[in-house]
């Protein structure tokens, strides 16, 4: 991870696909172009069958500090319409792997969102975290009303949101918002060791299980279950099911294939 100027920075780390946001001048504020090489880049990971699972990270100071705003100050609505800035997060949302996030520092506005689309959260304890559009004449725009009160309830999202105010990573980790807090000298080498552990399951199991949870934001309980049940017996169609349920009765450690 070596370039300068690059704006996503990449790497593998045996079956974990790495990306780190890259502008640091501006806290890693998330402009169009970051984010669509952000949305090829997680899609080309998606693709790779030697990776299981994407680690997606910040820097220290700043996982990202929201969209540019300097890119956007001078936009009009049918600018804003015609652009469709959104578009390249929905592409963020269908990656069909797990994507963890290390996530230390400023985490606001667009950043904050793109953080919910992530599955496993780590967070330093110095991170902070929030929605502050409304100090800028706007509001959230990539599902931060939508995600924040599924994470938070109406309550503290409606906190958050109207008043600005940021969330300590001790509030957000008892609210739900994310997994873990560590100390901010582990976030990335504890964000890493877990993307490691969930990468040393079966891939398959994976992506079924993502998708599952994932239907619980969708649907009422009882199509979740069905919907559930119907992954669970998908999964009984694959060698990793036969090789982790025979490597549990004969006392070893499975070898998972992706098949
Ligand atoms: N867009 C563009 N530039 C940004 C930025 C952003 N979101 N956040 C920070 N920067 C830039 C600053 O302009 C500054 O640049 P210069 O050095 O050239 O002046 C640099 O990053 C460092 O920032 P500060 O000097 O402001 O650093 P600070 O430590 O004093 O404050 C901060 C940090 C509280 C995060 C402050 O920078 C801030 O409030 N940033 C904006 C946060 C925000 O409003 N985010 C929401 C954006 S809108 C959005 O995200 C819409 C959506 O839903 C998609």
């Amino acid at each position: 991870m070596s370039n300068d100027d690059a704006l996503i920075l990449t790497e593998t780390d045996g079956h974990v696909g790495i990306i780190r946001l890259n502008r640091p001048k501006v806290l890693n504020a998330l402009n169009p172009e970051l984010m669509s090489m952000l949305a090829a880049q997680m899609e080309a990971y998606d693709k790779d069958s030697n990776i299981y699972v994407i680690l997606l990270s910040g820097s220290e100071k700043a996982w990202a500090a929201g969209a540019d705003i300097g890119d956007m100050a001078e936009q009009s609505a049918i600018s804003m319409y015609e652009r469709d800035q959104f578009a390249t997060w929905e592409r963020i949302k269908r990656v069909k792997k797990p994507v963890v996030a290390a996530v230390s520092g400023w985490c606001l506005g667009g950043g904050c969102e793109l953080m919910m689309h992530c599955d496993v959260i780590i967070a330093s304890e110095t991170a902070q975290f929030g929605q502050p559009e409304i100090n800028i004449g706007v509001m959230p725009g990539a599902g931060g009303t939508q995600r924040l009160t599924r994470a938070l309830g109406k309550a503290m999202a409606m906190d958050v949101i109207l008043s600005g105010r940021f969330l300590t990573a001790a509030e957000a980790v008892h609210h739900g918002l994310v997994s873990r807090v560590v100390p901010k000298e582990h976030f990335y080498t504890e964000a890493l060791k877990v993307s490691q552990v969930i990468a040393s399951k079966g891939p398959i199991a994976l992506r079924l299980a993502k998708e599952g949870v994932l239907k619980a934001f969708e649907t009422p309980l009882s199509e979740g279950l069905e919907y559930e049940r119907k992954l669970f017996y998908t999964l009984f169609a694959t060698e990793d099911q036969k090789e982790g349920m025979r490597a549990f009765m004969e006392k070893r450690k499975p070898e998972f294939k992706g098949r």
